[in-house]
C-alpha cells in the first residue's frame, strides 16, 4: 500500500507536468482529489485494512492529499501567470486576462435626429450667405407680438395659445421674435436664420407637442421681392426632400407678413396619393412665409419705402417625420435609443 501512495505521487506529478491550462489542472484535481478520486477511494479503504497498518496508511495517505494540494495550487498559479498580458513596465496584477473573450462594443454617440436636420438648415442657408442667429426662449409680449404687428385681441395671445409666466414675460410661441431682436441691432442688408426651440400649450398627441423647433428665416434688402421668397423656399424643400417633390404655395395670414402664404410639399409618404400623415390630401404643410409687413419695418425703425424682405418659419419636427416617415411627434421626445440609435 504504502508502495501504490509512493507511486500515485508520481503520476499526480507527471499529470501536472503535462496539464497546460486552468481546466486541465482541474481535471487532475479532480482525479486525485475529487469525493470519488483516487485518494478519496484509499481513505474509504483504510476500514478494512489490518488494524495494525490502518493509522500509518491514514497518516501517509493524507500527507500525500496535501502534496498533491500543494502542487495543485502551484500548478494553477503557473497557468495564471502564464495568461496575464506582458505589463509593459507596469506591474503585473496577476489577473486573469482571457485573449478568448470577445471585444466590447464600443457604443458611439451621435447627434439627435431634430438637430441633424437644423444642421442641415444651417448648411443649405450657409451657402446662401444667411448667418445663424439665436434668441431667448423666455419673451416680453413686445417681442412676441407687439413688435410683430400682432393685434391687442389676436387670438394667438390667449391664455390657451401661449405660455405666460409672471411679470408679463411668456415663453415664446414662435422664432419670429429673433427677426425683431436682429433687425434692433443691424442695418440691412440682412440674411438671417434662427433656430431654437418654442412652446404652445397644445394638447400633447401624435402630430402636437407643448415644446417643438423652429428655424426662422428672414431677408431684407432693397429689391426683395416675392419670387425671391419663392425660389429660396422651393430651392430649400428640393434640397432637403429631393427634386422630385412638388411644391405649392397657398395664400395665408400672418400679422407679420402681407401677402403671407403657407407652403406644402406633395407628401413625401404616400407621393402625392393620399394617406393618414397628409389626411388624404397629398400636400402636408412645412412652412409659413411672406414679405416682411411695413409696419414690422416701422417698429424697429426701417425705411419700408426703401427695403423690402421676406421671412418665413420652418418646422423642424414636420420636416424630420416627413422625411423618415416617422408617424409621431412624441418620438422625438422620449429618448428611446430604439428609435434615436436610427438616425
Ligand atoms: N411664426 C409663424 C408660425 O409660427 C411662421 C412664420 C414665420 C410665418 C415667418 C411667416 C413668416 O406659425
Amino acid at each position: 500500500m504504502q508502495e501504490r501512495l509512493n507511486e500515485l505521487q508520481n503520476q499526480a506529478k507527471n499529470d501536472l507536468a503535462k496539464a497546460n491550462s486552468r481546466d486541465e489542472v482541474e481535471l487532475v484535481k479532480t482525479k486525485y482529489l475529487g469525493r470519488k478520486g483516487v485518494i478519496s477511494e484509499i481513505i474509504k479503504s483504510i476500514p478494512s485494512l489490518p488494524s495494525e497498518q490502518r493509522a500509518t496508511i491514514g497518516k501517509l495517505a493524507n500527507k500525500l492529499k496535501q502534496e498533491i494540494s500543494k502542487e495543485i495550487e502551484a500548478a494553477k498559479k503557473q497557468c495564471e501567470a502564464s495568461l496575464t498580458l506582458p505589463s509593459l513596465g507596469a506591474k503585473s496584477t496577476g489577473k486573469v486576462f482571457d485573449v478568448s473573450l470577445p471585444g466590447e462594443r464600443k457604443s458611439y454617440g451621435r447627434k439627435h435626429p431634430i438637430a441633424q436636420t437644423i444642421d442641415e438648415i444651417k448648411g443649405f442657408f450657409g451657402k446662401l450667405g444667411f448667418d445663424v442667429e439665436y434668441g431667448p426662449e423666455v419673451e416680453s409680449e413686445y417681442y412676441n407680438f407687439d413688435a410683430l404687428n400682432v393685434p391687442p385681441d389676436h387670438p394667438s395671445r390667449e391664455d390657451f395659445d401661449t405660455f405666460y409666466l409672471d411679470n408679463k414675460l411668456l415663453l415664446r410661441s414662435q422664432t419670429s421674435t429673433v427677426q425683431i431682436r436682429v433687425m434692433e441691432k443691424k442695418k440691412p442688408p440682412i440674411r438671417m436664420i434662427a433656430p431654437g426651440k418654442v412652446f404652445r400649450p397644445d394638447t400633447v398627441d401624435a402630430r402636437h407637442a407643448s415644446m417643438f423647433h423652429q428655424v426662422e428665416g428672414l431677408m431684407v434688402d432693397e429689391g426683395v421681392s416675392f419670387s425671391d421668397l419663392k425660389f429660396t423656399l422651393t430651392t430649400f424643400c428640393e434640397a432637403y426632400f429631393g427634386q422630385d417633390i412638388k411644391m405649392r404655395f397657398r395664400p395665408s395670414f400672418f400679422p407679420f407678413t402681407e401677402p403671407s402664404a403657407e407652403a406644402d410639399i406633395s407628401c413625401s409618404i404616400c407621393k402625392g396619393e393620399g394617406c393618414n400623415v397628409c389626411s388624404y390630401s397629398g400636400w402636408v404643410e412645412v412652412l409659413g412665409a411672406g414679405m416682411v409687413d411695413p409696419n414690422v419695418f416701422e417698429a424697429v425703425n426701417y425705411d419700408a419705402d426703401k427695403y423690402t424682405g421676406f421671412a418665413f418659419g420652418i418646422g423642424v419636427e414636420r420636416l424630420t417625420m416627413l422625411r423618415y416617415g416617422i408617424d409621431d411627434i412624441r418620438l422625438f421626445f422620449e429618448n428611446d435609443m430604439r428609435f434615436l440609435s436610427q438616425f
